[in-house]
This record gives C-alpha cells, sequence and structure tokens, in this order.
C-alpha cells in the first residue's frame, strides 16, 4: 500500500480534471497524435486518471501504467477503457535506473511530483533527456490554499502543511510547493522546450465530501508536526468542517510540459 485509497483518488478526480490546464493538456495529445501508435508511460498511476484524461484525446495511443501499489495498479487495469492498449508494471521509481520507459514518447504524471526529492527530478530529467522522451506532469501543489471564508489559524496551518509536504514520502525529501518549478528548471536546464500553466482546484460548496479529506488531510498532517496545540488544530478544523457546505477554497497547482526540442 501507498497511503492512497482509490477512494481518495476517486474524490479528487472531477477537480483534477477540471483544473488541468486545456492548453497543456492538447498540447501534450497533439505531441503524441504526431507520432502513430505512440507509447505514454504514466508514472505514479494510480487508478489511471491520467489515462481517462488524455487518452480520449489520443486514439491508437499504448500505454504504460507505473505504480509501487498493486490495489491501486489492480483497480487501474480493472478500470481499463475498452478497447485500450495499457499494460500495468509494477515497481518502486525509486530505483530510476531500472524503470523501463523505452519507446516512450511521452511520460505523464499527475500529483506525483510534490512527493518526489530534487534528486529524482534530476536524475528523471536525465533519462528523458538522454533518450528524447517528453513529459506531461499536471497537477503539483504549489503551496497556496485560499480559503472563501477566512479563519484566524489558517496561514499558521498552510505553513506547517506546506512544512509536511517537504518530508520524505519515499522519492527522498520531497519538494512539495516546489515541484513544479524545480521540475521546469530541470528540464529546462536539460534543453527541452518547456510551458508551464497554472492548475488550481476551484472546491465549492458542491464538493463538500472533497473539501473534508482535504481538510481532515492538511489537520492530520500538522498534527504529526507537533508544532500546533490540539486545541488550535481542533478549533481550526471544527470551523472549517463548519463551512465545507456553504463555501470553498482556491488550492494551486502548477502543470508541465517539458518537450524535446
Ligand atoms: C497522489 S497519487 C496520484 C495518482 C494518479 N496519478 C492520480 O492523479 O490520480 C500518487 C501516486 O504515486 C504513486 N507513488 C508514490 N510513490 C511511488 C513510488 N516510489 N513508486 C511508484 N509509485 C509511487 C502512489 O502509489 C500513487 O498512486
Amino acid at each position: 500500500m501507498s497511503g492512497f485509497e482509490a477512494r481518495w483518488l476517486d474524490l479528487r478526480e472531477p477537480a483534477d480534471i477540471a483544473a488541468r490546464d486545456t492548453g497543456l493538456l492538447e498540447a501534450a495529445a497533439a505531441y503524441l497524435l504526431a507520432k502513430p501508435h505512440a507509447l505514454a508511460v504514466d508514472l505514479g498511476c494510480g487508478t489511471g486518471s491520467t489515462l481517462r484524461t488524455l487518452g480520449p484525446l489520443v486514439p491508437g495511443l499504448h500505454w504504460r501504467l507505473v505504480d509501487n501499489d498493486p490495489a491501486l495498479l489492480a483497480e487501474a487495469e480493472r478500470r481499463r477503457p475498452a478497447g485500450s492498449s495499457v499494460e500495468t508494471v509494477l515497481a518502486d521509481l525509486g530505483d530510476l535506473d531500472a524503470l523501463e520507459l523505452r519507446p516512450a514518447r511521452l511520460a505523464t504524471a499527475s500529483a506525483l511530483f510534490d512527493l518526489a526529492s530534487r534528486n529524482f527530478v534530476a536524475g528523471l530529467a536525465r533519462r528523458l533527456s538522454r533518450e528524447r522522451i517528453g513529459l506531461y506532469a499536471a497537477l503539483s501543489y504549489d503551496g497556496t490554499i485560499a480559503f472563501d471564508v477566512p479563519h484566524p489559524q489558517d496561514a499558521a496551518m498552510v505553513a506547517l502543511f506546506n512544512a509536511h509536504q517537504r518530508g520524505d514520502k519515499g522519492l527522498g525529501p520531497a519538494l512539495g510547493p516546489d515541484a513544479g518549478a524545480v521540475l521546469a528548471e530541470e528540464l529546462a536546464a536539460k534543453g527541452f522546450d518547456v510551458r508551464t500553466a497554472p492548475s488550481p482546484w476551484r472546491l465549492d460548496a458542491s464538493m463538500p465530501g472533497l473539501q473534508t479529506k482535504f481538510v481532515e488531510g492538511i489537520a492530520a498532517a500538522v498534527r504529526e508536526t507537533g508544532e500546533l496545540t490540539e486545541a488550535a488544530i481542533a478549533g481550526w478544523l471544527d470551523a472549517r468542517l463548519g463551512v465545507v457546505a456553504s463555501s470553498g477554497c482556491r488550492v494551486g497547482h502548477l502543470d508541465v510540459l517539458a518537450l524535446p526540442r
């Protein structure tokens, strides 16, 4: 188990789809369409959200879905669209040298790189450059959260949540909120043509389930830092849970598309 449940990924998928930058998504599809029957390798695929979003734009595309969580991979396999060409690979991305990328035209990922370290991103950029493979990386959290209804503890909670995001999630000290910018920097340094675009979640009162899980996740992460009293955290969480059905929030992300020149 990776700690990511299919239930959580399902809850966030509609918000992710709405948030992805359309221009970069379409540019990724156009790049794939330029080579018939291309291969896309989705890193940290979960249940296959990127396949479901990008796949319909690129008929005939082959997919290799990679994850280290067998339960999520099995779910991705079970949900694969009828008639699609999909292989699943159980692998730890941390072993970058062993990762089979060839003969991909594009590597893809969503909500992955904020879990990864600068070392991992630099190593992947080297591999992609050597093998002339592009990267479409959607939805890296950028550290910004703005609630429609402010609370005096918001700034402290978000700062501690962001600090927690930088802990090791299995791929070295995580980049957390810096992931999108570091990805863009490392890939540009390798000569890729890099485009970035904001892809914020805009959660509203129609998504109380996702908002509830999200603020509970923030509170749990802050608790683990040990930097705020339980009373302060519980007070903030109660106030937040009290408004999930009547207000919303904006959560910043960055999409990155890096194509070989
Ligand atoms: C936040 S989820 C995103 C899943 C999917 N891309 C999506 O957008 O719904 C992160 C995914 O990365 C996978 N993952 C995390 N660390 C990994 C590692 N070291 N090797 C392979 N997969 C990993 C998790 O199992 C999970 O499926």
